[in-house]
C-alpha cells in the first residue's frame, strides 16, 4: 500500500429541493469515514448543486483546457487536485441525472485515469441503470470505473428520508471505497506521466522529487551506492547511510529531478546553486537500466536546470569510481582534486547564447 493519501470527492448528484441525494451521500460518508482514516484517504464531500455551473457555457471545448468562466476554472482546479470520485447518483428517466452529465462535460484532461465508483439509488432498478448509463460516459473521459458498486432500492433501504442501518450495506459500501482506492494508486503513474514530460526510455517521465517521496529515493540510494562503497572500498558512502528523514529533509531543498515508469523510480539527479557554483549529486540510476544513456540524460538535465550567475558545475565522486568518472569526464568535466577517497570535478558553466535580433 502507498504511504500517499489519496484525496476522494464524493460528488451529490441531485438538484431538487428535498432530494434524496443529501442523505444517502451523508450516511456513505459516515460509514465509511473509518476506513478512509485507515487508508489515509481524504474525503471532500462535493454536492454539484453547489458549484453554480450553469448548463455548459464555455466557447472552446474543454478539451483545449482553455476556460473563460471562473465557475469552470474553479471546477477544474477542485476535480484536478482530486485522485478518485464516487458519484452518488439517483436515476432519472432510466439515466444519470443531468446536473452530472453536465459537470462531467465541463472538463477533460482533469477526469482523465481517475477512478470512479457509484452509490446509486433508484426505485424498481436501484439506479442501477444510471450507472450503466454514467459509466459509458465516464470511459470517454478515461475516468476509470469500478466494478464494485452499490444500489440502494429507496423502498428498501430508507425510511424517514435517512438510509436504514445494515452491516451489510455498510460492508459494500466500503468496499468500494477499497477498490477505489486500490485503482487510484495503480492509475497513479497514468496521471502522473499524462501530467509529465517524457523521459529517454518509451513510457518514462520525468517529475521534481519531493519530501513524499522519500522511501523511493532511499531505495535507490541504497541500491546505487553500494558499488560506491564496494568499489571504493569504504562503508562512509554518505548515500549509503541516511535514513529516511534525512533524505527527506534534502529532498525539500535540492531541485531534485526523478526519472519514473509506471510508478518505478528508475534514476534521479540533484543541483543546486551554492555561491556562483551550480553543484550536481545524487546521480544514480537502477542497474538494470544502466548503458542506456539515462545517466547522462539525467545529467543534462541537472546542467540545464542551473541558474543564471553560475559559473561552473561542480560535482564530487568516489576516487575509485570508475564508471561514474568516465562518464563525467566524457561530458567535459575535469578532475580538479582527489583526497584519496572523493574526486572533485568541475566544468564551465556554458554562456547563454544571445537570443537572435528580430527581423
Ligand atoms: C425526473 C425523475 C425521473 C425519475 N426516473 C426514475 C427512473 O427512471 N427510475 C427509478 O427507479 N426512479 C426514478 N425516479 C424516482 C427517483 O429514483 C427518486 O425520486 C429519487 O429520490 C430521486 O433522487 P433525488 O431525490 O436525490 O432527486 C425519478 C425521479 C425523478 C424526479
Amino acid at each position: 500500500m502507498s504511504t500517499k493519501t489519496v484525496r476522494v470527492l464524493v460528488l451529490m448528484c441531485s438538484s431538487r429541493p428535498g432530494a434524496r441525494g443529501p442523505a444517502v451521500a451523508e450516511w456513505l460518508a459516515e460509514t465509511v469515514a473509518p476506513r478512509a482514516a485507515e487508508l489515509g484517504v481524504e474525503l471532500v464531500p462535493v454536492a454539484l448543486r453547489d458549484l453554480g455551473l450553469p448548463f455548459l457555457d464555455e466557447e472552446d471545448e474543454p478539451a483545449s483546457g482553455v476556460y473563460r468562466h471562473e465557475h469552470t476554472k474553479r471546477w477544474s482546479a477542485t476535480v484536478d487536485a482530486a485522485d478518485g470520485f464516487i458519484a452518488v447518483t439517483p436515476e432519472y428517466n432510466y439515466g444519470m441525472p443531468a446536473i452530472l452529465k453536465n459537470a462531467l462535460d465541463y472538463l477533460g484532461r482533469e477526469w482523465a485515469w481517475k477512478p470512479m465508483g457509484f452509490v446509486s439509488y433508484g426505485n424498481t432498478s436501484a439506479g442501477t441503470r444510471s450507472v450503466q448509463h454514467a459509466k459509458q460516459v465516464v470511459t470517454t473521459l478515461r475516468l476509470v470505473p469500478l466494478g464494485a458498486t452499490l444500489a440502494l432500492r429507496i423502498g428498501d433501504t430508507m425510511e424517514n428520508g435517512r438510509v436504514r442501518p445494515d452491516a451489510g450495506r455498510a460492508a459494500i459500501a466500503v468496499g468500494v471505497l477499497d477498490e477505489l482506492v486500490r485503482v487510484a494508486h495503480a492509475l497513479r503513474p497514468l496521471r502522473e506521466q499524462a501530467r509529465s514530460q517524457p523521459g529517454p526510455l518509451p513510457g518514462s517521465y520525468v517529475r521534481q522529487l519531493t519530501p513524499g517521496d522519500a522511501g523511493e529515493v532511499l531505495v535507490l540510494q541504497r541500491c546505487c551506492w553500494m558499488e560506491e562503497a564496494l568499489a571504493n572500498d569504504t562503508l562512509a558512502v554518505p548515500a549509503l547511510g541516511e535514513s529516511l528523514e534525512r533524505v527527506g529533509a534534502w529532498l525539500a531543498t535540492w531541485h531534485t529531478t526523478g526519472l519514473w515508469q509506471d510508478g518505478r523510480l528508475l534514476g534521479m539527479v540533484r543541483a543546486r546553486r551554492v555561491d556562483d557554483d551550480w553543484h550536481v549529486g545524487r546521480l544514480g540510476v537502477v542497474p538494470d537500466l544502466r548503458g542506456r544513456g539515462v545517466g547522462r540524460w539525467l545529467l543534462g538535465r541537472a546542467e540545464a536546470a542551473a541558474e543564471a550567475g553560475c559559473r561552473r558545475f561542480v560535482l564530487r565522486t568516489g576516487a575509485e569510481s570508475r564508471r561514474n568518472l568516465a562518464l563525467y569526464h566524457a561530458q567535459g568535466y575535469r578532475t580538479e582534486s582527489s583526497d584519496g577517497a572523493t574526486a572533485f570535478l568541475t566544468k564551465p558553466v556554458p554562456a547563454h547564447e544571445p537570443a537572435p535580433a528580430a527581423g
